[in-house]
């Protein structure tokens, strides 16, 4: 998240390395530089509003969305796993939404994609979970970042939200849900009529 990482570059120990998650090449690269790496955070996202379900450019955003925010975290996911699987602990976080659990049609290409991304993350855990590596999806509504300037809707803030996610790598969860929205639209998800067919007040 651009605000809040911008002090984690000054961090000492901190070396940053350029990596464009559409590139195997730039991926190939980092991974062979990035060696002694034990935590992998798949934070790349975009994101961008489109006119209707039907507007003509719906397929075009969609693949887009899709090459970042879900095929990216595969790439790097697979690069940076073999390295992983060496540490004695190891961790992956994938930065999610609380998109995959809401009706935004201005938002489909996002929401599809990162609801991939979400299904890919569960399905990783499972396949990790003999070999001690924690994977943790991080879910959260609107954040004040560069990607929601220009929105004027209630954000939380990129500190807090990152903080939130160390609490609970350090606990050894599986998921955060990162802010108060999105804690509650989880909860919706066994009832009748759960927030992705009608979402829950404030939403
Ligand atoms: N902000 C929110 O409300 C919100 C809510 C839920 C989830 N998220 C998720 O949080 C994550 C971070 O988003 P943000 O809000 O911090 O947005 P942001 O301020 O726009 O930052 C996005 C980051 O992703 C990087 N990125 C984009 N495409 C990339 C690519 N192909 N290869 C490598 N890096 C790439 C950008 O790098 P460059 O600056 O170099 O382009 C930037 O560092 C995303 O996965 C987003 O979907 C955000």
């Amino acid at each position: 998240m651009t605000k809040a990482d911008t002090g984690f570059k000054n961090e000492p120990g901190i070396v940053p390395v350029k990596i464009a998650v559409t590139d195997p090449a730039t991926i190939t690269a980092a991974a062979g530089f990035a060696a002694d790496t034990t935590l992998l955070v798949n934070n790349a996202g975009i994101a961008a509003l489109i006119d209707g379900l039907l507007s003509a450019d719906i397929a075009a955003q969609s693949a887009r969305m899709f090459d970042t925010n879900y095929y990216g975290v595969v790439r790097v996911t697979q690069a940076f796993e073999p390295i992983l699987s060496k540490k004695p602990s190891a961790a992956i976080i994938n930065v999610l939404s609380d998109i995959v659990w809401l009706p935004r049609p201005i938002l489909a290409p996002y929401a599809a994609s990162k609801a991939a991304a979400w299904s890919y993350t569960n399905q990783l855990r499972f396949h990790l979970r003999n070999r001690g590596d924690q994977v943790l999806g991080l879910h959260v509504g609107f954040v004040d970042t560069d990607l929601t300037n220009g929105i004027d809707v209630p954000k939380a803030s990129p500190e807090d939200v990152v903080r939130q996610t160390y609490d609970a790598l350090a606990a050894g969860k599986s998921e955060v849900m990162a802010d108060k929205g999105t804690v509650v639209l989880k909860s919706t998800l066994a009832a009748d009529e759960p927030g992705y067919i009608t979402p829950p007040s404030g939403f």
